[in-house]
């Protein structure tokens, strides 16, 4: 196939298009987290939103509190829900997210630890 420069212009155009979106699409811990946890933990992972406060979230700007969850231990509670010590179930799992969402979630909120 003969390509002409527009052709190969367009498809290096797309390819890098198609690169960009890729990067998008490559879990956005930041956005993730604002849309599925904020309203609970709060912007600043201090727990300190009506919501938060209601259910008992903990200040995960603390580094005591960080800690006190192995990253094995966080990324279950975001894709199966915690419970908490009575036994009731806190925080919902996750619905939909995928293993490498939930770890970009995880990085960004270990960011909170001061
Ligand atoms: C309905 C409110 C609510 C939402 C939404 C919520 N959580 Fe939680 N989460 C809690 C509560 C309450 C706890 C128990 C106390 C604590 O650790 O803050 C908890 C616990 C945790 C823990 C500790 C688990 C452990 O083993 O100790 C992590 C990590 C966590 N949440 C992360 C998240 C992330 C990330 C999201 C978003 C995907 C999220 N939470 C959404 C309420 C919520």
């Amino acid at each position: 196939m003969k390509m002409t420069t527009q052709t190969k212009i367009l498809l290096i155009a797309a390819l890098f298009v198609g690169i960009a979106a890729g990067n998008v699409a490559a879990a956005d811990g930041k956005a993730l987290y604002d849309s599925k946890c904020k309203k609970c933990h709060g912007e600043d992972g201090k727990g300190q939103t009506v919501m938060g406060k209601k259910v008992g979230c903990k200040d995960y700007t603390d580094a005591k509190v960080q800690e006190a969850v192995k990253d094995e231990d966080a990324l279950k509670a975001i894709k199966e829900g915690f419970k908490n010590k009575e036994g009731k179930e806190v925080m919902k799992p996750t619905e939909g997210i995928t293993e490498e969402e939930a770890k970009a979630i995880l990085a960004h909120l270990r960011s909170f630890k001061k």
